[in-house]
């Protein structure tokens, strides 16, 4: 039988939720009957279940199709799913943009909410909203340009653009910076996600909160496979704090209002257009241009590198299925070492790195892994693409492209 897991303060009261399962099942099958009752009766179901949906302006997928062998799932792309308007923030950036294009790309409208901060350069995230515009047009995208904190500018995105689902990727990133200076983090990531999850349970329209969490919560775990139960109570940075803040606070506005709320642990994701201030965008470049690349530790930390593709495959399959309070991992689950990593790359440029090795960093992970059982079972999430092949790809993107 498949499960669904509750994510919850105390490791020993984490939970194998059955009761939620039962839940979710009966839900699935209201709405694979729903051409055939009347819209008064869902409407009660729906909210003794406390989901908050307008029936109307539901996105409307058929769960009688089975995508996840096995699992009765929604088919996101079946003929007669209603479109979705989904509020992406930090869409101009590398994941953000990548799941604005498979949103517009299958028929949605999408509204982009991002501050375009200089973290890295700006000039990216221009070029990432000019693409998408180029793409797709003006009719079914809408682009913000603001902070996330901004209440009054997010109420006006609420009631101007009505989304029914919400898809929060925009936050300060990196673990290093989040040391230098926290109160950003702590501006963006929490204040900000706490404004957002306001204007979601005043507009009821929002029927599912998806947010991007990250495996940085998991800390200094030791386990060979981390998994949504385990505890993540010792956060090794500003950034790691500001993750599991989220994930607490979805946790409560889940509690009060029954918003729907899903929270996915990205692990170190890559690909092409990635971000330049992570390893394997700035690998690629220096040791094509022959520079050296710091190399912090004695090279066997380790990362699960995930393709974007198959992360972006995830954030769409989480943003269809509306599950209550859930976390999910999304992540490859096979961890690669820093060593290894580096290794790869030489080969597939044809030169070798010149390796200035640096002592551990304060912050860092040794170690990341992700248990993906339960995006699974629950999503259907099926990550296909391998290191090598995602890494080729990157390489290609890197050597075909104009770095800016
Ligand atoms: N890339 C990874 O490996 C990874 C791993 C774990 C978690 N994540 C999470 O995934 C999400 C997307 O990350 P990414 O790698 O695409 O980073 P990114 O920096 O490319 O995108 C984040 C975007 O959010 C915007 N933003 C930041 N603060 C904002 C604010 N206050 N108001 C409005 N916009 C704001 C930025 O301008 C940026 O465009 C983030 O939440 C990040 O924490 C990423």
């Amino acid at each position: 039988m498949s499960s669904a897991w509750e994510w919850s303060m105390e490791p020993r009261i984490f939970t194998h939720v059955d009761v939620l399962h039962t839940t979710q099942r009966r839900l699935e099958i209201v709405w694979a009957i729903f051409p055939l009752i009347c819209e008064k009766h869902i409407v009660d179901i729906v909210e003794k279940k406390k989901l908050i949906y307008s029936i109307e302006d539901m996105t409307f997928v058929d769960w009688t199709k089975d995508t996840s062998g096995g699992e009765t799932m929604p088919d996101c792309s079946a003929p007669g799913r209603r479109r979705s308007t989904v509020l992406i923030t930090g869409g101009a950036g590398f994941i953000g943009s990548a799941t604005a294009r498979r949103f517009l790309s299958r028929g949605d409208n999408v509204v982009v909410l991002d501050e375009m901060n200089d973290h890295y350069d700006v000039k990216r995230k221009e070029q990432n909203i000019r693409s998408l515009r180029q793409e797709f047009g003006n009719g079914r995208m809408e682009f913000f340009q603001g902070d996330l904190c901004d209440e009054q500018l997010v109420e006006h995105i609420f009631s101007k653009c009505n989304p029914n689902v919400v898809c929060h990727l925009g936050a300060r990133v990196g673990v290093r910076p989040s040391i230098k200076d926290p109160s950003v983090y702590v501006h963006s990531n929490i204040k900000g996600t706490v404004v957002l999850l306001e204007a979601a349970v005043r507009h009821k329209n929002c029927g599912n909160f998806v947010y991007a969490s990250s495996s940085s919560v998991y800390g200094e775990s030791t386990a060979a496979a981390f998994k949504e139960t385990d505890s993540i109570m010792r956060p090794l940075s500003q950034y790691a704090v500001s993750k599991a803040t989220c994930e607490l606070l979805a946790f409560t506005y889940n509690h009060l209002y029954g918003l729907n709320t899903c929270g996915l642990r990205f692990f170190t994701v890559y690909g092409p257009n990635g971000r330049p201030d992570m390893a394997p965008h700035r690998f690629i470049e220096r040791i094509h241009r022959g520079l050296a690349i710091d190399l912090y530790g004695d090279g066997t930390s380790e990362r699960d590198y995930t393709y974007v593709d198959d992360v972006v495959d995830g954030i769409v399959r989480a943003c269809d299925r509306p599950l209550g309070n859930v976390v999910f991992n999304l992540g490859n689950g096979s961890p690669v070492s820093l060593r290894e990593f580096v290794s790869i790359i030489e080969n597939m440029l044809g030169k070798k790195a010149i390796i200035n090795e640096l002592p551990t960093q304060s912050g860092d992970v040794p170690r990341t892994c992700a248990d993906i059982t339960a995006a699974r079972e629950m999503l259907g999430y099926d990550p296909k693409t391998t290191l090598t092949e995602g890494l080729k790809k990157t390489v290609d993107w890197y050597l075909n492209h104009p770095v800016i």
